[in-house]
């Protein structure tokens, strides 16, 4: 359980969160908002690359802010980013033993780990390919494996079907819903995909200019007239 209270952030003149309070309770939740409305500010927040002016996160029990953020992978946080993340250069487990290896997990569970993170995700290639080598599907799921791999508490997975084909996304989407009851993390889900959010998450709250607009069962926030008006952008005519 995640709950945020009054989270600040401002960069300049420019205040990318504003006040945001939201609970996450459990499962995979939806975190949704026109471009710019503050998701990715929100999840670096979480992780740790960017200083709140204000406010407080509660993950778990734990004051997530006073934990440093190279010590944030330990305490079970995972994320993938808009822009891919995993090395061309190394193999599809070599990517994924990376993050188990930050995240401080042991050496002798590794290999068991890094394989069973690798077949969770659906990904039936060697595991010894290059990453550089997979069409961009593939590499999607790479991403996935790599924010699951070794005991994740809270996963945050930023835009992870934008630009995928419908047929891959339905399959990443049948994954993303496995992830709680596979790993025990709460996992919250950023896209802008709204078919992808609705398949995958009973909760979802909204973002837009910073602000929380609307938060609750998915299917009820979708139908909500603020959210509504935030994505066609005719808020100041309403
Ligand atoms: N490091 C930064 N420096 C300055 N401004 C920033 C920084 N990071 C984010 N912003 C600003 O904060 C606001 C929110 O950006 P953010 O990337 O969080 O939006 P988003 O909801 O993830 O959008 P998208 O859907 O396009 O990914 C934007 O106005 C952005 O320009
Ligand atoms: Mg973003």
């Amino acid at each position: 359980m995640i709950e945020v209270e009054d989270l600040t952030v401002r960069f300049g003149g420019v205040t990318s969160l504003n006040r945001m309070s939201v609970g996450f309770e459990s499962g995979t939740c939806g975190l949704i908002g026109p471009n710019g409305a503050g998701k990715t500010t929100f999840f670096n927040v979480l992780s740790g690359f960017v200083r709140p002016a204000g406010g407080s996160i509660r993950a778990f029990g734990d004051d997530l802010l006073s934990i440093v953020h190279y010590r944030r992978a330990r305490w079970g946080l995972r994320r993938t980013f808009q822009t891919e993340q995993a090395i061309e250069e190394l193999s599809v487990y070599e990517n994924v033993a990376l993050v188990h290896e930050h995240a401080g997990q042991s050496g002798r569970s590794r290999r068991a780990d890094v394989l069973d993170a690798i077949s969770f995700v659906g990904l039936n290639i060697d595991p010894a390919a290059k990453v550089g080598t997979l069409g961009a599907g593939q590499r999607r799921l790479v991403e996935v494996a790599r924010a699951v791999v070794g005991r994740p508490r809270l996963v945050l997975l930023d835009e992870p079907a934008a630009g995928l084909p419908d047929a891959e996304t339905s399959g990443l989407a049948e994954v993303i819903r496995q992830i709680p009851a596979r790993t025990g993390a709460l996992t919250v889900l950023v896209d802008h995909d709204m078919s992808l959010v609705s398949a995958c998450c009973e909760t979802t709250a909204v973002l837009d200019f910073g602000v929380l607009i609307a938060s609750g069962p998915t299917a009820q926030v979708l139908r909500d007239e603020r959210v509504m008006r935030a994505y066609l952008g005719t808020a100041e005519v309403a």
